[in-house]
């Protein structure tokens, strides 16, 4: 079979698999062979059926490379024989919780502590124990653990295990993966203080850290033998996971590298009781899109969104809120940014005072409800003396003379470009994939306003095209 080396592709093409990789959740890589698994479904129905005809024997075994997962991310975890072997149970959650697919192998000494059974329970996979089980060898399965992942991760990691890495053994399936592997590693050590201190433990570490593992921990604190505590407790499983995704997650990459970019997204909910409350239609897929096409260009990105149904873009901190109030505190403090841009649909007020239980009916007719105004978040943003974001883009959703009620919230607000969007109710803007916008930008130091009108668009392009926009506006700006 052909291998394709995404490395080499020209970068135009990369800059766009990755944006269309991030919109999906999933790694590069993942996303490439899906294109290519889509055209193969789509051009070639005979190759597949002959493919099936041929190893009917294959398909009921598990593979690495028949697992889906959504970020694409494949860890091979590898338990070893200490009491710590049921935190590593913890860390398969936290892994899966992350969207990586685990796959574990457990040592002989590892069976003692936890059982295949529950790490294949947690991980929903096949648990691999025997490194000559005909049923997963029957391939050099331990070279397919090895190789077929992006890392991995030892935990706990034995002073037994460490010294046979150490010395290039590899007398069983943990060592044969780690001796074929040419993947990073993480190592998670765990032992008796005195273990860990032990010169031969420390030669082992200083000749596994010369060699390329990485490690975490580790902690000090209480050992699980009676009245023992120093260094030598297995890192917290949240800690292990947060290191393996800092080692996953590729550096970021892209024209908005180290920039900080905050957006708010989606309706507000104003409460009248408690069970009823003010909104608007708005889905929030426009200010979404936007969060996840900024951090694909490898922005630093805040999204504050209200209430909706939508998941979290990958690479994104998510800060969801419920009332404007609770939006305008959130993105107060997620101040300084470099970019804010505002596409939430806040509403304009709520009412004055939320009944603390339910307004019941009554024979006396219908309750009053008294209004009062939300806060601007734009226009308190764009006035801010201190902290105010060197550009502040707001949105204008209108159903009528769109550019000259764009034009007056331009100067109203006080911020530097306006989004605007035709959201009459025939357009199908509002909950819908499609949008048409034209981009007001105020001209420097009282220069004339710049309209450009963009042609109709899938939300997704609008976003990326914002992106680049703000792109070239800060080369631009960093330029002169
Ligand atoms: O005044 P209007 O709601 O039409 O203004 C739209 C712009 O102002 C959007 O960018 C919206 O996010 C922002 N806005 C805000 N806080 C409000 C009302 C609107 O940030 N209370």
């Amino acid at each position: 079979m052909a291998s394709l080396t995404v490395r080499k592709l020209d970068e135009a093409l990369k800059a766009q698999l990755r944006l269309r990789a991030a919109r999906h959740g999933r790694s590069v890589e993942d996303e490439v062979r899906t294109i290519l698994r889509e055209a193969t479904h789509e051009g070639a129905p005979q190759v597949r059926r002959q493919e099936h005809q041929r190893a009917p024997e294959i398909k009921s075994m598990p593979t690495l490379s028949s697992v889906a997962s959504s970020t694409g991310f494949k860890v091979t975890l590898i338990i070893g024989g200490g009491i710590a072997a049921y935190k590593a149970l913890d860390l398969i959650r936290r892994l899966k919780e992350r969207d990586v697919h685990v796959r574990c192998v457990l040592t002989r000494g590892a069976q003692q502590f936890v059982t295949a059974l529950s790490a294949s329970a947690l991980a929903h996979e096949h648990v691999y124990t025997d490194l000559f089980d005909p049923k997963s060898e029957f391939d050099a399965g331990h070279i397919r653990l090895a190789r077929d992942c992006d890392m991995i991760v030892v935990a706990p990691a034995t002073a037994d295990l460490m010294a046979k890495m150490a010395h290039g053994h590899a007398d069983d399936l943990a060592t044969a993966i780690l001796l074929a592997s040419n993947r990073p590693v993480l190592l998670a050590p765990a032992m008796n203080p005195l273990m860990w201190n032990n010169p031969s433990t420390r030669r082992n570490l200083a000749q596994l850290k010369t060699d390329g593992i990485l490690v975490i921990g580790p902690n000090a604190g209480e050992m699980a033998e009676a009245n023992e505590a120093g260094i030598g407790r297995m890192a917290e499983p949240i800690e292990i996971a947060n290191a393996a995704m800092e080692i996953l997650r590729p550096a970021p990459v892209g024209p908005l590298v180290g920039k900080r970019i905050l957006i708010t997204a989606g309706p507000t909910h104003e409460p009248i009781d408690p069970v009823r409350y003010i909104a608007n239609r708005s889905s929030g897929k426009q200010g979404f899109a936007i969060a996840a096409s900024a951090a694909a260009a490898g922005a630093n990105v805040t999204l504050v969104s209200g209430p909706v149904g939508l998941n979290d873009p990958p690479g994104v901190r998510v800060i969801r809120v419920e009332a404007a109030r609770d939006m305008l505190r959130q993105v107060e403090d997620a101040l300084p940014a470099d970019i804010a841009i505002f596409a939430a649909a806040v509403a304009d007020w709520r009412v004055a005072r939320e009944g603390d239980q339910k307004i019941k009916k009554t024979s006396s007719g219908m309750p009053p409800l008294q209004l009062v105004e939300n806060p601007d978040i734009l226009a308190t943003i764009s006035k801010l003396k201190q902290k105010r974001p060197p550009l502040v883009i707001g949105f204008a959703a209108e159903t009528e003379h769109l550019i000259d009620n764009a034009m007056s919230k331009l100067l109203r607000k006080g911020c530097d470009w306006i989004v605007a969007n035709d959201v009459s109710p025939s357009g199908g803007v509002m909950g819908g994939d499609r949008n048409t916008v034209h981009l007001l930008m105020k001209g420097k130091s009282g220069g004339e306003t710049k309209i450009e009108s963009w042609p109709a668009m899938m939300k997704d392009d609008v976003a990326s095209a914002l992106v680049d926009r703000i792109a070239r506006e800060i080369s631009a700006a960093e330029s002169t």
